[in-house]
């Protein structure tokens, strides 16, 4: 298939772009560079033995350069991974976070619709379900508060697809839920970049170890779970990325609406995620423990039974692989892209 990756050149989408090509579909790449660099790309191309992957350094919500994109292009489906997703940066500027994810949304499945391309794969978080009425969480678990405007701008989405599909069922809309993905591509070449002090456990973890942060803060031990830490469902972001190939399957057979969990089924807390990170790596993790961070859950994992059943997709690598491959990155590029 040809398909338009939109916000290819981030974390997920570059190295879904490689799993993509290596499938035998053909991508193009729209990304405004808002938290991402044009670098990103260019390793995807080496780590693709030189095959270039057309790039326009276009915002979705630039209708006419969208336009001229699908003009150049007959896509057979999108995948739009394009969109703000700090958490407490969306809590302190909810109308950008807003703006450009609602109606960079919307302008993009106007423009789909008109060039008839009517299939689209949805990053959506397991962060629509709030906090879970069940564990592990099933797709059919009902969707809960959102505490933050990043959050609220997937549950929307989710809606508007769902609704849009409802009115012309020959939209195909896949949703997938991502857990917390982590990882890096095992060449450490590409991986996770992000602007500033992370927010996320994982980059916090690593540029701990690189030496750029002095000590992990752990948000909060008195939760109900096994060690008092929070537990999350961590996934490998090249599984993330088989998953989108995968999904491409619900697309291909039709299907209407599809929701899947992205998960491995398995939880780990902040305090399992640090020790198997020092054992992967043979080193130390300072830690001090923190009060509970605003918003937070204990728990946190899924059922990935449908999308094992319905697309043969499961996940493949453990926790040792992700807390490996993180470092491997992080320590080949202590700044990220750049050089
Ligand atoms: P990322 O920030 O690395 O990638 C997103 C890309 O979208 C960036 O390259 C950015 O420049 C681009 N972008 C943002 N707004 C744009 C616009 N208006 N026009 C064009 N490009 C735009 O993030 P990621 O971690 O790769 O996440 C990809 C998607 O998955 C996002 O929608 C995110 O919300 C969702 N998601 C991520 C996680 C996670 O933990 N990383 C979890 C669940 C869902
Ligand atoms: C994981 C655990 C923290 C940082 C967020 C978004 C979600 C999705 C994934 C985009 C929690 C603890 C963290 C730190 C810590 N993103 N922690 N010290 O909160 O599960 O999910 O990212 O869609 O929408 O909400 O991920 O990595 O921030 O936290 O103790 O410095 O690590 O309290 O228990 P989270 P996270």
């Amino acid at each position: 298939m040809k398909i338009l990756v939109t916000g290819g050149a981030g974390y997920i989408g570059t190295h879904t772009l490689i799993e993509l090509q290596k499938a035998g579909h053909e991508t193009v790449v729209v990304d405004n560079l808002a938290n991402s660099q044009k670098e990103s790309l260019n390793r995807v191309s080496e780590l693709l033995g030189g095959v270039e992957i057309p790039f326009y350094k276009v915002d979705i919500r630039d209708r006419e350069g969208l336009n001229r994109v699908f003009q150049e292009h007959e896509f057979d489906a999108c995948i739009h991974f394009a969109g703000l997703k700090a958490v407490g940066e969306s809590v302190e500027k909810p109308l950008e976070y807003y703006e450009n994810n609602m109606s960079g949304t919307f302008v993009l499945l106007d423009v789909m619709r008109k060039h008839n391309c009517k299939n689209i794969i949805f990053s959506s978080s397991a962060t629509v379900y709030g906090d879970p009425a069940v564990i592990p969480i099933t797709e059919d678990c009902p969707k809960g508060h959102c505490t933050n405007p990043y959050g609220q701008t997937k549950s929307m989405l989710e809606q508007v697809l769902i609704d849009i599909q409802k009115a012309d069922p020959e939209w195909n809309v896949v949703l997938l839920r991502y857990f917390n993905p982590i990882g890096a591509h095992k060449s450490g070449r590409i991986g996770e970049n992000p602007n500033g002090i992370p927010n996320n456990l994982m980059p916090y973890i690593t540029q701990t170890a690189v030496g750029k942060r002095k000590e992990l803060g752990v948000f909060g031990n008195d939760y109900d779970t096994p060690d008092g830490t929070g537990v999350r469902d961590y996934i490998h972001v090249v599984d993330l990325a088989t998953a989108h190939v995968a999904a491409l399957k619900a697309i291909a057979d039709k299907k209407g609406l599809a929701i899947y969990n992205i998960g491995t089924g398995h939880g780990y807390s902040v305090l399992d995620v640090v020790h198997a990170f020092e054992k992967a790596n043979n080193l130390k993790v300072p830690y001090v423990i923190k009060p509970r961070r605003a918003g937070d859950i204990a728990t946190c994992f899924c059922d990935p039974t449908k999308a094992k059943i319905e697309l043969g997709w499961e996940a493949k690598y453990g926790i040792e692989d992700m807390c490996r491959d993180s470092w491997n990155w992080q320590k080949n590029n202590p700044n990220g892209y750049e050089v």
